[in-house]
């Protein structure tokens, strides 16, 4: 939703083991990032911050991620570690820079490794893509890790892509692209390597932990009468009221419903470069002789 770069929205702890969550959006992809911050030692984590990237340009900027910098600076909280979600389709990450910058490891779903593998054939670069060397962490479904007093599970959540994971730490959980807002439903699976059958299995994992859970997603592109973007609605919330999962829905409906939406839907304009760089955290190709970074984007091949 254009006006809403920036928009930030504070849901504070609920008790012990329960994080402060600032959500902030950005507006040109509709995503929204996380800081992620432990109440006691304020020792915090970024989820899927945003590297900006002007599409007619082929430029990048770092604005959104200083913006979260900035906000971790404000309260008085400490970085320790830069997640994502998955490689993303549709914004480029800025993992890599925030890496550069503070010098927190950064981390990913181990699956990332197969998405590389495929995309490496999309870009005929046999020896590029190395996930492995950009990436401190691959993490596997049940990895847990501390930060503060607050303890984060990895669960494996695919189906928008074979290698997305969320992070469950205490009542929030960070679940990307699986449920977008109740009032939209799902996120889509028609990516390669994504598969709706996986994504309603992921959905289901989600929809089992308690109905209090904040569940935090990973885009709003606005709806309806909605003024403002937002992203966090209980498990509750979403088995009542959820648009294509919620009221008990079926599984074979959901199914359909999502293969008739995701055969309408265009590819994001970013995905071609969005990938090359995401597989690499968000850098940057590596500089050529005269200086300069260059993309390889294949033609005719979606
Ligand atoms: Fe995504």
């Amino acid at each position: 939703m254009a006006g809403f770069d920036n928009l930030t929205k504070y849901s504070p702890s609920t008790g012990s083991g329960s994080p402060n969550v600032w959500g902030v959006y950005e507006a040109a992809t509709g995503s929204i990032q996380y800081i992620v911050a432990c109440p006691d030692t304020k020792k915090a984590v970024v989820i899927d911050a945003v590297l900006n990237f002007d599409t007619k340009s082929a430029s990048t900027t770092t604005r959104s991620a200083e913006y979260l910098l900035g906000l971790i600076d404000q309260n008085g909280l400490t970085l320790e570690r830069i997640l994502d979600t998955h490689p993303h389709a549709d914004h480029v990450m800025a993992s890599h820079w925030l890496k550069q910058k503070t010098g927190c490891p950064n981390a990913i779903g181990a699956k990332t490794r197969n998405i590389a593998a495929m995309w490496r054939d999309f870009y005929n670069l046999p020896n590029g893509l190395n996930c492995d060397d950009c990436f401190d962490a691959m993490f596997e479904h049940g990895d847990t890790f501390e930060v503060g007093n607050l303890t984060f599970s990895v669960i494996l959540s695919a189906g928008h892509t074979m290698a997305s994971i969320s992070y469950l730490v205490g009542d929030a959980g960070f679940i990307h692209d699986t449920l977008m807002v109740p009032d939209c439903g799902s996120s889509r699976a028609d990516f390669p390597g994504g598969s709706t059958e996986d994504l309603w299995n992921s959905i289901q994992a989600i929809l089992a932990l308690p109905d209090d859970t904040r569940l935090f997603i990973g885009h709003d592109y606005g709806k309806g009468e909605r003024t403002e973007p937002m992203w966090e609605a209980t498990v509750a919330e979403h088995k009542a009221h959820n648009a294509h999962v919620g009221n008990g829905t079926p599984k074979a409906d959901f199914i359909r419903t999502r293969e008739e939406r995701d055969a309408t839907l265009a590819l994001p304009d970013r995905m071609l470069h969005a990938l090359q760089m995401n597989l690499c955290a968000g850098a940057l190709p590596e500089a050529e002789a005269d200086g300069q970074s260059y993309l390889k984007i294949p033609l005719n091949r979606f």
